[in-house]
């Protein structure tokens, strides 16, 4: 190696210790309390705690320690508040900092903007509230599919696998909300067609923490025969994203193209391509070159029934799972669906805000098994300050999860435990602040856009549990 590149080499690893040691000791994050002695000038302590699975509960142990702002990286902070802190960060709609085309994951809050204007009414509370169309798709898939599949499991006596069925039903209903009953799935009742799905999409999980915070080193090691990520994970993505694009190449040949005349008769019909069509529209008037068309529209909507089936599917299985434990809690609820509603499922929708310990049982589940915990990062865009810190600099990158938002035991006293009562006892100004702290959808400009399908999904599910005889102890 020549001298003078000796010297560049020198000084440039001479100026990247002086960077690192001015953020990490000079910068305004250096007053923050640190999550453990590494963290302002590595983000080992933290990247370590997520290879584990355990991301969550580290930083919630470190907010029990040390208050609600919590230092976890050189450049990044974890948020346990909701004033100066939740309020802040996701009520003004910073950027994401991981980039996908997609909804859920893009980046800018421009083309996501853009990209959620192109559906968001059909997933808002009045239109699901108002929709025949979901009246009769839930009255197919839960008063007919799930209430024989329940009959059939409560006369054979043997076990079900709760989580596996709740997620088949959950993405029946999410697919036909999306593509119409005719093009939506039928997991329920056909185990085959479910698993050409859950098989691939299982095998996608393989790697994630790898992909998600060393893609470009993940990638490079992959040419040279290191497989971080397993090797199946890839054709299984490509697999679950073949399938979904099946479905919307299969939907343009039907008289449901959205493109043909006829569609706009229909439109109330449960066979109707809501989601798809809708977005197939935006997406034609939008800039997006014709070229990418297929692939993002496809893309957006298997972003929706995996999001769709999947979290509301791992709440249904906890309620369930704590429901199946407390017969007076099963009595009572049943006693209220009763006293509301006559037994039709599909009219609850109608009913929602009176069934309140439905309610209360859903949200005290959402709130201990918050299946979409987060923490969901943000990027800071100029400088802000959060909880007693100020002059928060540009660039930092905070986060905060509804797993720790959730135990906060000054808003729901002893927060481990699942009752559903401390909603129905709470005075209005308890009730209020608990509903502050209420994390599970997020909020602000990139908070979930299915959450009243989630709700609605989740309320028809028990309704005919509870009123099939037998799977329950009524
Ligand atoms: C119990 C069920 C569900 C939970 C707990 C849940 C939770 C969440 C959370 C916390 C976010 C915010 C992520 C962030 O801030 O970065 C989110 C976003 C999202 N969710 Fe859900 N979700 C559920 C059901 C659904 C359903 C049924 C759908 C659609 C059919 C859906 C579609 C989406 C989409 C598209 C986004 C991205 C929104 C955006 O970036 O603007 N979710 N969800």
């Amino acid at each position: 190696m020549s001298p003078a590149i000796g010297t560049l080499a020198l000084c440039v690893v001479f100026l990247w210790l002086v960077k690192q040691t001015q953020t990490a000791y000079i910068s305004a994050l250096s007053q923050i309390p640190n999550a453990h002695p590494s963290t302002p000038f590595s983000r080992l302590w933290m990247l370590w705690n997520k290879l584990q699975g355990r991301q969550n509960r580290a930083r919630f142990a470190a907010h029990e320690r040390l208050g609600p702002v919590v230092r976890i990286g050189p450049q990044e902070l974890s948020i346990n508040c909701i004033d100066d802190g939740v309020r802040t960060i996701y009520g003004s709609g910073f950027d994401k900092h991981v980039w996908t085309p997609y909804m859920f994951t893009m980046l800018h809050g421009k083309g996501h903007a853009e990209r959620k204007r192109m559906f968001a009414n059909v997933y808002s509370k009045s239109y699901i509230q108002n929709s025949l169309r979901l009246k009769d798709i839930s009255r197919v898939i839960i008063s007919g599919r799930l209430r024989n599949e329940l009959v059939s499991w409560a006369s054979h006596g043997g076990t079900v696998d709760v989580l596996k069925k709740s997620k088949a039903c959950l993405m029946d209903l999410t697919s036909a909300w999306i593509f119409g009953l005719e093009y939506g799935t039928n997991f329920l009742e056909d185990p085959k067609e479910a698993e050409e799905f859950f098989t691939p999409f299982r095998g996608t999980f393989g790697g994630f923490f790898w992909r998600s915070e060393f893609h470009h080193i993940t990638r490079l090691l992959q040419y040279i025969g290191v497989h971080l990520v397993p090797k199946e994970a890839a054709p299984c993505r490509e697999k679950i994203q073949e399938w979904c694009s099946a479905k919307c190449v299969a939907l343009l040949a039907t008289k449901m193209n959205p493109m043909s005349s006829a569609s706009q008769k229909i439109t109330d019909s449960a066979d109707y391509p809501l989601v798809y069509s809708q977005l197939r529209g935006g997406l034609e008037n939008s800039t997006l070159p014709p070229e990418k068309l297929e692939r993002t529209l496809s893309m957006e909507l298997l972003d929706h029934m995996v999001a769709g089936h999947d979290a509301t599917g791992i709440t249904m299985a906890y309620l369930l799972y704590e429901l199946s434990q407390r017969q007076s809690l099963q009595r009572s609820l049943r006693a209220e669906l009763k006293k509301h509603l006559n037994p039709n499922p599909e009219t609850l929708v109608h009913h929602i805000d009176t069934c309140i310990l439905l309610d209360a049982i859903l949200k005290e589940t959402l709130r201990l098994y918050s299946a979409n915990p987060g923490p969901w990062p943000r990027v800071v865009p100029s400088e802000i300050h959060v909880g007693h810190f100020s002059s928060i600099p540009a660039g930092t990158i905070i986060s905060a999860s509804s797993y720790a938002l959730h135990r906060n035991s000054e808003v729901f006293p002893r927060p481990e435990e699942w009752r559903p009562e401390r909603w129905l006892d709470a005075s209005d100004t308890q009730r209020k602040e608990m509903m502050r702290w209420f994390w599970a959808f997020g909020s602000g400009s990139r908070m979930c856009i299915g959450s009243h399908l989630a709700i609605h999904s989740e309320f028809v599910l028990v309704f005919v549990l509870v009123f099939v005889q037998g799977v329950f102890i009524l």
